[in-house]
């Protein structure tokens, strides 16, 4: 395919799994809502032939064939950036292109805390490479970026680059696709980073060993998952948030039955239910990350809340969200 312009301009948000993560692996359902926090990626067409990828976590690399250039970083920035070198790839390949590539990556989507930042940089490196030579399709964009995202950890299921790349809030399921979720009433909905980061790979293959262990507990705990879904569903379409938040708290007990929650997430979850919180729970693998609350959706609930937080010492590392309705966007 022939090049239509020598640079473009992506960028995809983060998200929050309101209910079912890792069940969803299983194929379970899962409910997510797209988070107006973004990863804006450059990319420009070089004449080196290599694809050079930096990235405002202080990490720059060159990757010429299989050879690889550390220029900045650490010795994870090649465990980082290859997959994202790949992405670039599999959409070069795809449109019979070898092209080198300067890719720059700019986020506010604090990494490896649950909130989908792989996802994210998949998804907006997919459609900004791709729209150097057309206007790309989002479920093409989409079904690339999980392909790539499965470099980063196989067993993904796939719903983060989903959301990602449309946006808005979905219920989920790996071998049927989604359904948007639309609300009655605006959800007010906040994070907590606790700072811990985690590797999803890794808490993924812990609850395959826990599944594998205990495999009758597993098929309880996911069929109660998938009805704390169903009726989240319905709770979300109603905008019942006293009864939403109230499910993602049991959920948060599914959660911690798996052995993927800890005593900062498990107290931080106490911490926002003192506070008015209508709901808390981890979000993503967990093994400390992120947890999202609910908290009323009125002025003096929210301000309770972030001003209870606050006085516990969470005040930086917590902030209100919005759910995302635009999902990828190219300029
Ligand atoms: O922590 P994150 O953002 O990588 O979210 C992972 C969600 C899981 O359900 C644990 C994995 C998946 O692929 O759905």
């Amino acid at each position: 395919m022939r090049l239509r312009r020598s640079s473009a301009r992506a960028s995809a948000p983060g998200k929050v799994v309101l209910f079912g993560e890792h069940f969803v692996i299983y194929d379970n359902p899962a409910i997510l809502a797209a988070i107006d926090r973004r990863v804006n990626v450059t990319v420009h067409v070089n004449t080196s032939g290599s694809i050079n990828i930096t990235s405002d976590l202080g990490l720059i690399a060159s990757f010429e064939g299989s050879t690889f250039h550390l220029l900045k970083g650490t010795t994870e920035t090649k465990t980082i950036l290859a997959p994202l070198c790949e992405c670039a790839r599999l959409v070069l390949s795809e449109r019979g292109c070898n092209l080198g590539l300067d890719i720059e990556l700019v986020s506010n989507l604090p990494e490896s805390v649950g909130l989908g930042s792989s996802a994210a940089c998949c998804v907006a490196i997919t459609a900004a490479v791709d729209s150097l030579f057309h206007e790309p399709d989002r479920y093409w964009v989409c079904s690339k970026a999980a392909e790539s995202e499965r470099l980063i950890h196989k067993d993904s299921s796939g719903a983060d680059c989903n959301i990602s790349a449309f946006g808005g809030m979905m219920y989920f399921v790996k071998s049927k696709g989604f359904t948007n979720i639309y609300s009655k009433k605006e959800l007010s909905l906040g994070l907590i980073n606790t700072g811990k980061k985690h590797s999803t790979a890794n808490l993924v293959s812990s609850v395959k060993k826990f599944k594998d262990i205990n495999r009758f507990s597993f098929k309880v705990l996911a069929s109660l998952s998938n009805a704390i879904c169903q009726k989240a569903f319905a709770a979300i379409k109603e905008g019942d948030e006293q009864m939403l938040g109230n499910l993602m708290s049991q959920n948060h007990v599914l959660l911690q039955e798996i052995g993927v929650s800890d005593k900062t997430i498990d107290e931080l979850v106490d911490l926002c239910l003192t506070n008015g919180a209508c709901g808390a729970k981890l979000t993503g693998a967990g093994g400390g990350g992120s947890v999202v609350v609910l908290v009323p959706h009125n002025e003096d609930g929210s301000k309770i809340f972030f001003d209870g937080i606050g006085k516990n010492g969470w005040g930086s590392e917590s902030i209100p969200v919005k759910v995302d309705y635009n999902g990828v966007l190219v300029a």
